[in-house]
């Protein structure tokens, strides 16, 4: 179940999400964006991020899914890859969150063989203490500690994406 008050309310993930945005459109001035937004889990930050970002930009979906998650080698399925040619093409990776940081560097390898002239990763939080594999991100929303988080696209078996603010999820057995 979700516990207590929201993480992040809906005021405070608009605010920072806007944040991100202009910090992009400071970056990337001047040029045009290639947003490649992970599904299903960022599909809410990036449609926020996006309505921000001031550059020009055209946006691709790539639907993954990490399983066998204690193991670090992972194992990532793609379900549906970008369409876009992104070489010699500036990208920005949206991730919901990153954790263990293997399914980002999975996605990000599988790009870099495609030759963008530049490959940048947003993701709206980041686990750090879980990392497993050191991936390089350029802009986070928050930083959070080891807790399990739904809403805001963020899912528990797949429910709860709609939720519009950042929430706990502790499982029944963990309840106490
Ligand atoms: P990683 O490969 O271990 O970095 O896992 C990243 C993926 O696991 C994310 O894209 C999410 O789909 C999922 N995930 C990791 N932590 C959470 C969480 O706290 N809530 C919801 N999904 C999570
Ligand atoms: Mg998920």
């Amino acid at each position: 179940m979700i516990t207590g008050k929201p993480l992040y309310t809906v005021n405070q993930i608009q605010d920072r999400v806007k944040e991100l945005a202009d910090q992009v459109s400071r970056d990337f001035k001047g040029k045009e964006l290639v947003v490649i937004s992970i599904l299903k889990g960022a599909f809410m930050f990036t449609s926020d991020l996006v309505r921000h970002i001031k550059v020009p930009l055209t946006l691709d979906f790539i639907i993954a899914s990490s399983y066998l998650k204690t193991d670090s080698t992972g194992d990532i399925t793609i379900h549906s890859d970008i369409r876009e040619n992104i070489m010699d093409k500036d990208v920005l990776l949206v991730e919901d969150i990153i954790d263990s940081g293997v399914t980002l560097n999975y996605i990000r390898e599988r790009l870099l063989q495609r030759r963008p002239s530049s490959l940048k990763i947003c993701g709206l939080l980041d686990k750090r203490a879980r990392r497993e594999v050191d991936v390089p991100i350029d802009y986070i929303g928050f930083e959070i500690p080891d807790v399990f988080i739904v809403g805001y696209g963020l899912d528990y078996d797949n429910k709860y994406r709609n939720l519009p603010y950042l929430a706990v999820f502790k499982k029944e057995s963990e309840e106490g």
